[in-house]
């Protein structure tokens, strides 16, 4: 009798902890991908652009996060924003970041779209969401290894409208030359643990209850020294997917802290309806597309010397 409900109980845990180990397997399963420490030296490079820093030092690098099939938005901001090399008699430099990816034709195209425009630069990690930290970083150890004499990088997408010459205004009047961030901020941003969104966020990948202090990734800006900095601690802080949260955590770790550009706001993760003198007093705008980009471009070139109200 009692070796009976011994041995019930004996079953009753083996059965228990077979399904303990199946749920932690099921888990991992599920968060694949969690915590792992960013490489530094890790891919190498596969397209670099005809920039020579050493020579011609700029003063703004524009790196664009971008993908195979944009290639209409590249287009776009070539033909405009992108296209500025001097702005108020400082140096601009616009360059796209990408990856690769499993289509050959697609590879080949930007293979030679890289050849004709010299202004990619492109590591060999597959172009996916879940690695756009993997493109940033590549941006930012490129400022580091073949950028340094930049004075300011500016990180940004392939659907954002930039007002360079704004910017590059903003930043002399600024006047800050080291440890200098700034964007849209982000100060109190929590992790989203809602399975069913993009932004989507596991315990196991980042087990806090606060972001630290971030830019939204949309579009951000610093000092150029900052990518040294930022490249150098990368491996020593916990990885994420955010790219934007991922900056963030090591800027925390680098005692970095953000601040304002301007005491308007001028960066616009939200987007923003166009006109004229709204867009002569703004840097970035999101959500802009590239019929949209050449027109709202046009009407800037054509309205130039034309008076805006004064606020
Ligand atoms: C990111 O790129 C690496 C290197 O190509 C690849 O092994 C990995 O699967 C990619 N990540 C995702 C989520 O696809
Ligand atoms: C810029 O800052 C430096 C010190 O950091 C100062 O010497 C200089 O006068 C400032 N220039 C302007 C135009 O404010
Ligand atoms: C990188 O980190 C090392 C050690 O922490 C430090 O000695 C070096 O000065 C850092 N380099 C930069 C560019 O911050
Ligand atoms: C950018 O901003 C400047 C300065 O505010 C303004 O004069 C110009 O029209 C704007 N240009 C474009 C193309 O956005």
């Amino acid at each position: 009798m009692a070796s009976a409900k011994l041995r019930w109980l004996y079953m009753a845990l083996v059965v228990l902890g077979a399904l303990c180990l199946y749920f932690s397997m099921h888990d991992l399963a599920l968060f694949r991908g969690g915590p792992f420490i960013f490489k530094k030296e890790s891919g190498r490079f596969l397209q670099l652009p005809a920039v020579d820093c050493r020579r011609d030092p700029p003063f703004l690098v524009l790196l664009v996060t971008s993908s195979h099939e944009q290639l209409s938005a590249r287009t776009a901001i070539r033909k405009t924003w992108g296209r500025e090399r001097v702005v108020r008699g400082k140096r601009t430099e616009t360059v796209f970041l990408l990856g690769t990816t499993p289509s050959e034709a697609a590879a080949l195209a930007v293979a030679q779209e890289g050849r004709r425009h010299r202004d990619i630069i492109q590591k060999d990690f597959l172009d996916v969401y879940l690695n756009l930290t993997l493109k940033t970083m590549m941006g930012i150890e490129w400022v580091h290894h073949f950028c340094p004499q930049a004075a300011f990088v500016m990180k940004t997408d392939s659907d954002m409208f930039v007002n360079v010459s704004y910017l590059v205004e903003l930043l002399v009047r600024k006047n800050r030359t080291a440890r200098f961030v700034t964007g849209f901020l982000k100060m109190h941003d929590l992790p989203i643990r809602e399975k069913r969104s993009k932004w989507f966020v596991s315990r196991y990948e980042y087990p806090w209850n606060k972001y630290p202090p971030f830019c939204s990734g949309t579009a951000y800006v610093f000092s150029g020294d900052v990518a040294s900095q930022v490249y150098n601690v990368s491996e020593s802080v916990p990885f994420l997917k955010l790219e934007d949260v991922f900056v963030g955590l090591c800027l925390a770790k680098l005692r970095i802290s953000l601040e304002e550009l301007h005491s308007e706001q001028t960066f616009f993760p939200g987007g923003l309806t166009f006109s004229i003198c709204r867009f002569r007093r703004i840097v970035a705008c999101h959500h802009v597309q590239p019929q949209k980009m050449l027109i709202y471009w046009k009407a800037l070139e054509d309205s130039a010397g034309e008076e805006c109200p004064a606020k």
